[in-house]
């Protein structure tokens, strides 16, 4: 602890998920839905540089204009890590933003995964995974996940993560519609696609244990499914068209992800994906490839 603080501080990087499956099993008693997904990291991502403070929250944020107290998550993670541990220091925060907002692709979850990792640094309280763990599920359903990164699978409402093999790298196109997309609207949408699957002794379906062994031989284009994109398409057709297309530029396996509205495309190399992204005119685009993390640390 003591040589962080004493160089200062230290600068994290928070990747961007996209869920490669998400199968809407049913609702639960407690509002949640049951979940099964596989999640994946890219290689967007968001910045936050995280000092000690002797006793105040403070955030400021380049690149987006989004709240900067108890609404943000990242202020939300702090203070949630400060009441479990008792401590009594502060923090300040800066964080640049790259990933688009309530796009479906957790920037916000991974903002709070980053303020929990750093802080478990800089305050030197050297939690276990699991203890984090714990704290990141009470902050949102995507959160422990990002604590993590890489191929991961997700139960219950999502937060219950699963080891998984990592995928082979791969390109991909990620095209963004301007439209913020509530979370909640989609879940609670007349349109919401529940599949009913049973549970079996494994912790999770049938179904997913398919998308699973798919994962395990590589093949990321069969594993390719998501439940919500029926609810998303009849909220805001413009997503669907998206989706047209980047199929029409030659992507093999195009999903939305998440509840939307960022919708992403497979490529076969680099040079592939760049061509996509420039045949995919009027909406913007980002370039990436899957990684392995999703949270990095570097003391500054
Ligand atoms: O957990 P998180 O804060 O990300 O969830 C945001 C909202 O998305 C919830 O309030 C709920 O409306 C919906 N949701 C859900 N079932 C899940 C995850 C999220 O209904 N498993």
């Amino acid at each position: 602890m003591s040589d962080v603080q004493s160089t200062g501080g230290i600068v994290c990087r928070s990747y961007a998920k996209i869920n490669l499956y998400l199968d809407v099993l049913r609702k639960r008693d407690d509002g949640f839905h049951q979940l099964e997904t596989i999640f994946q990291t890219v290689s967007l991502f968001d910045e936050l540089i995280c000092h000690v403070h002797p006793d105040e929250l403070l955030l400021d944020i380049e690149g987006a204009e989004l709240p900067t107290g108890e609404d943000n998550l990242i202020v939300r993670a702090a203070h949630a890590l400060q009441v479990t541990s008792g401590i009594r220091l502060g923090a300040r925060f800066t964080l640049t933003k790259n990933i688009p907002v309530a796009a479906g692709l957790a920037g916000g979850s991974g903002n709070a995964a980053a303020a929990l990792c750093a802080l478990n640094r800089l305050w030197g309280l050297d939690y276990p995974d699991a203890q984090l763990e714990t704290i990141a599920a009470e902050l949102g359903s995507d959160v422990p996940y990002c604590l993590y990164g890489g191929t991961k699978a997700g139960i219950g409402r999502g937060e219950q993560i699963l080891e998984l093999e990592s995928l082979p790298e791969t390109w991909l196109v990620l095209v963004h519609p301007a439209i913020p997309v509530s979370t909640p609207t989609i879940f609670g949408h007349p349109e919401l696609v529940k599949s009913g699957r049973a549970i079996g002794d494994s912790g999770y379906s049938a179904a997913f244990a398919d998308a699973i062994s798919s994962c395990a031989n590589g093949n990321m284009r069969t594993v390719l499914f998501n439940a919500l994109e029926t609810a998303a398409f009849a909220a805001y057709p413009e997503i669907a068209a998206c989706k047209k297309a980047l199929s029409s530029a030659g992507c093999d396996g195009v999903l939305m992800s998440g509840s939307g509205p960022t919708v992403f495309g497979l490529c076969a190399s680099e040079t592939h994906a760049h061509e996509v992204a420039a045949q995919v005119s009027g909406f913007r685009t980002s370039v990436v490839r899957t990684v392995d993390t999703g949270v990095e640390l570097r003391e500054l």
